[in-house]
C-alpha cells in the first residue's frame, strides 16, 4: 500500500499503476470484479469520481455518496488506493437548467449547450458556488477515508473551452486588467492603443476579444490568453485550498496535457503538490516517440525536484481520430517506460475498464469488452508485474543535458495574427530543435525564462519573441558565467506587453548575436534557401531569413544564393566567459544536428537509430533506459556493463533489443 505523505515526496515507495475507473457505469456485481481483477493486474491506483457529479448530487443540495463510499471500501480491501476525483468537470443538467448562462459562450457568440462536458464559464459565480460545494461535501464526507492517496481535481481544465467570452467572463476581466494595470493609461500604452483609434477611457469599456471585422489588438488578446489561464488555475486554487483545508496529508494534481496553449503549467506547477499529464500520442504517427519524449521531458521540468505522472493513456487505441490506429504488441509497454525513463514514477491509463455506452465505449481499456482473454489484457498483466519491481525508481532524478526555453507568454505572442509569417508555429520551433537532441540521446529539461540555468552547460532558445528586460538579463547572466547558448531566429522582439524593443531585433539578447538583426525576410512554405558554411558545408535552410548586419560575431556560415547572398545565417560570439550561436534561418536537421553536437561536446555513448536511451540517477546508482521504437531488433553498443533491472541479467559489450524492447541497466556508479 502507499504510505502517507510528505511534502516534495513521491506520495508512494513503488511505481503507481492503474487507471480511470468509472463505477457509476457499473453496478455492484461487476464493482467486485473490477477490484478483484484489479488486484491480479498489479492495479495498485484508480481514478474515481471525476465524471460523478450527477451522481453525487442527483439534485440540488441533495447528496449520494453511499455508492462512492461502497466502491472506495471496495477497492480498500482489494489494496488498491485511490485518486479521488473532484467532479467538476462536467456540471449535472440541473445546473445549466436553473441557470442557462452557466453555459459557456464563444468569441462569435455561440453559447454551448450541455450533453457532453466542460459546458460551464468558469467565471460565472453559480458554477462557482455549486462546484465549491460538491468538492465540500466529497472533502468533508470522504476526505478520511483510508484508500484515498491523490486528489485528483477537476479534469483537463480548458480542454474543450480554452476562454469564455460570455458577460461573466467580461466583467471578470475588467476586474483582472484593474489588478494588472491600475489605471486605464497603462493599459492603453501597453496595448498600442492609440493604433486604429483604440484607446479606453475606462476600463468599462473593455470586452472580450470577440470577433472583429479586421486585424484584432495583439495586446487584448495577449492578455485575455493570460487571464483565462489564470481564471482556471484560480478555480484549481480554490479546489485544493479546500481539499487541504480538510485533508492536508494527501497530495494534489490535475491532469495536464502536455504541450497544452490554453494554460501555462509552469504558472501551474508552482500550486500543485505533483504533477501528471495525460498523453495520447498517434501510433500512425512515426514522430510518436519524439513527440512523447518532448511531452514528458516539458512535465518533468515543470517541477524538477518530484517525480509526475501519466495520468491518462490508451492500452491500444482511442476513438477520437477519424480512424484510431491501434498500438503493436508491445507499444503500450515501450510508451510507458518512455514516460519512466524520463522520470515518471506512475503509470496510468484511460481507463480501467471499457464503457458499455456512451461516446467512448470505443476506446481501449485496461479491461476491454473481451474481458481477460485478449493480448491486451497479458499485456496489463506482464505490465504491472515489472512495474511491481520497480519501486527504486521513484527516488532516481533524470540527468538532462542541456535545457531548452520556453515559455507560455512567448507561444501565445508569437502565434498571433499579424506576424511577419503565420507559418512560424511554437511548436514546430521547438521541434526543430528537440529533434537532433533525441535522434542523439541527448536528454533535455525544458526551462522557464528567467530560471537559473547554472545548471546546464548548453541552453537552446527557440524563437523566444516574447522577452521581457529581466529574463534577457538573466539569459546574458548565464552565458557571460560561461554557458553555451543556441539562440534562433525571432528571439527578444518584443516586451511583456508584445512591444518592440526598439533598435536591431534581438533587444535584451542584441549583443550576444554577434551582429545586428536589421531586418527579416521569411520564405515561402516549401521554399528553401542555400547555406554555405566556412569550412564548405552546404546546407538548406527554410521558414525564415534573418538579415543580420555583421559586428563582432564570427560568421559560421552565409546564404549561398538569393537576394540575400552573402548575410551571415549561423553566427558565434564569445561573451564573458561563455558564448552564443545565432542562427539566422530554420536549418535542415542534419545541419542543426552538426552545430548542437559541437557545442554539447564528447558524449560516452554514441547513438543507436531508432532506440531512445535516458540516464535517471539515484545516491548511488545510475539506470540506463534503452528503448528500441523499431519494429526490428537493434544492437546496441553499452558503454559500461551493468544489470538489466528488467531480466536481471548483466549485460556487457552490446545489448539486443528485440523490436519494442525495453532495458534498463543499473550501474552503481554514475555515467553519462
Ligand atoms: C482525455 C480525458 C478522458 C477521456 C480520454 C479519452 O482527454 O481526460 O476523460 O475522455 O481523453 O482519450
Amino acid at each position: 500500500m502507499i504510505s502517507s505523505w510528505e511534502p516534495g515526496t513521491w506520495p508512494a515507495p513503488h511505481v503507481l499503476y492503474g487507471g480511470d475507473y468509472n463505477p457509476e457505469q457499473w453496478s455492484p456485481p461487476v464493482w467486485r470484479e473490477d477490484a478483484a481483477l484489479m488486484r491480479k493486474a498489479g492495479v495498485n491506483l484508480a481514478t474515481v469520481g471525476v465524471f460523478s457529479w450527477a451522481r453525487l448530487e442527483p439534485a440540488p443540495g441533495e447528496y449520494d455518496f453511499g455508492w462512492l463510499t461502497e466502491v472506495l471500501d471496495l477497492l480498500y480491501d482489494a489494496g488498491v488506493g485511490v485518486a479521488l476525483g473532484t467532479p467538476t468537470a462536467s456540471p449535472p443538467p440541473w445546473l445549466t437548467v436553473a441557470h442557462p448562462d452557466v453555459l459557456p459562450v464563444t468569441d462569435s457568440g455561440v453559447r454551448y449547450s450541455p450533453g457532453s462536458r466542460q459546458h460551464f464559464c468558469v467565471h460565472h459565480p453559480e458554477y462557482q458556488a455549486h462546484a465549491m460545494r460538491i468538492v465540500s461535501e466529497l472533502a468533508r464526507r470522504l476526505g478520511d477515508h483510508p484508500a484515498i492517496r491523490i486528489w485528483h481535481v477537476h479534469n483537463e481544465f480548458a480542454c474543450h473551452v480554452p476562454q469564455c467570452f460570455c458577460d461573466f467572463s467580461a466583467a471578470a476581466f475588467r476586474t483582472w486588467l484593474r489588478e494588472r494595470y491600475g489605471n486605464v493609461e497603462a493599459m492603453n500604452e501597453a496595448w498600442g492603443a492609440s493604433f486604429w483609434s483604440q484607446r479606453y477611457r475606462d476600463f468599462d469599456e473593455v470586452l472580450p476579444p470577440r470577433v472583429v471585422p479586421a486585424l484584432p489588438n495583439p495586446g487584448h488578446h495577449l492578455d485575455y490568453r493570460r487571464f483565462s489561464s489564470d481564471s482556471y488555475l484560480a478555480q484549481y486554487i480554490a479546489e485544493r485550498d479546500l481539499l487541504r483545508s480538510v485533508t492536508s496529508h494527501i497530495p494534489i494534481t490535475t491532469n495536464y496535457m502536455g504541450f497544452f496553449k490554453p494554460l501555462d503549467y509552469f504558472a501551474w506547477a508552482r500550486e500543485q503538490d505533483l504533477c501528471s499529464t495525460d498523453n495520447y500520442p498517434d501510433p500512425a504517427d512515426p514522430d510518436s516517440p519524439m513527440l512523447t519524449a518532448m511531452h514528458y521531458d516539458l512535465i518533468r521540468s515543470l517541477k524538477k525536484d518530484v517525480p509526475w505522472t501519466v495520468m491518462e493513456q490508451t492500452t491500444f487505441r482511442v476513438n477520437w481520430r477519424p480512424v484510431n490506429a491501434a498500438k503493436v504488441p508491445g507499444e503500450m509497454r515501450r510508451g510507458s517506460y518512455q514516460a519512466l525513463a524520463r522520470g515518471a514514477a506512475g503509470i496510468l491509463f484511460f481507463q480501467w475498464r471499457a464503457s458499455a455506452a456512451g461516446t467512448e465505449k470505443f476506446h481501449s481499456a485496461m479491461l476491454g469488452h473481451a474481458g481477460t482473454a485478449t493480448p491486451g489484457w497479458r499485456e496489463v498483466i506482464e505490465l504491472g508485474e515489472e512495474l511491481h519491481r520497480l519501486g527504486e525508481l521513484t527516488t532516481a532524478t533524470v540527468a538532462a543535458d542541456c535545457a531548452i526555453l520556453f515559455s507560455w507568454p512567448n507561444w501565445w505572442a508569437v502565434e498571433q495574427i499579424g506576424q511577419p509569417s503565420a507559418e512560424l508555429r511554437m511548436l514546430e520551433q521547438v521541434r526543430w530543435m528537440y529533434r537532433p537532441l533525441f535522434e542523439a540521446g541527448v536528454t533535455a529539461d525544458f526551462a522557464a525564462p528567467g530560471e537559473d540555468l547554472s545548471a546546464y552547460p548548453v541552453v537552446l532558445v527557440p524563437s523566444l519573441y516574447l522577452l521581457t528586460e529581466a529574463e534577457g538579463a538573466s539569459l546574458r547572466r548565464y552565458v557571460e558565467n560561461g554557458g553555451t547558448a543556441v539562440i534562433s531566429f525571432w528571439s527578444g522582439i518584443v516586451d511583456e506587453h508584445d512591444r518592440v524593443h526598439l533598435g536591431p531585433y534581438g533587444g535584451p539578447l542584441r549583443e550576444l548575436i554577434g551582429g545586428d538583426v536589421v531586418d527579416v525576410a521569411p520564405l515561402q512554405p516549401g521554399q528553401t534557401v542555400e547555406v554555405a558554411w566556412t569550412d564548405g558545408r552546404r546546407s538548406a535552410g527554410t521558414l525564415w531569413q534573418d538579415l543580420v548586419d555583421e559586428s563582432g560575431g564570427e560568421v559560421l556560415a552565409r546564404y549561398a544564393a538569393g537576394p540575400w547572398a552573402g548575410y551571415p545565417a549561423v553566427l558565434s560570439k564569445q561573451a564573458g566567459a561563455g558564448r552564443t550561436v545565432y542562427v539566422g534561418t530554420r536549418l535542415d536537421t542534419a545541419a542543426l544536428g552538426g552545430l548542437l553536437a559541437q557545442v554539447l561536446g564528447e558524449r560516452d555513448a554514441q547513438p543507436t537509430a531508432g532506440v531512445e536511451r535516458v540516464v535517471r540517477r539515484t545516491a548511488g546508482a545510475s539506470y540506463e533506459f534503452l528503448i528500441n521504437h523499431r519494429g526490428e531488433p537493434a544492437s546496441v553498443p553499452l558503454a559500461a556493463a551493468g544489470q538489466d533491472l528488467l531480466s536481471g541479467a548483466t549485460v556487457s559489450g552490446r545489448l539486443e533489443l528485440p523490436p519494442q524492447g525495453v532495458s534498463i541497466v543499473r550501474r552503481e556508479t554514475e555515467r553519462r
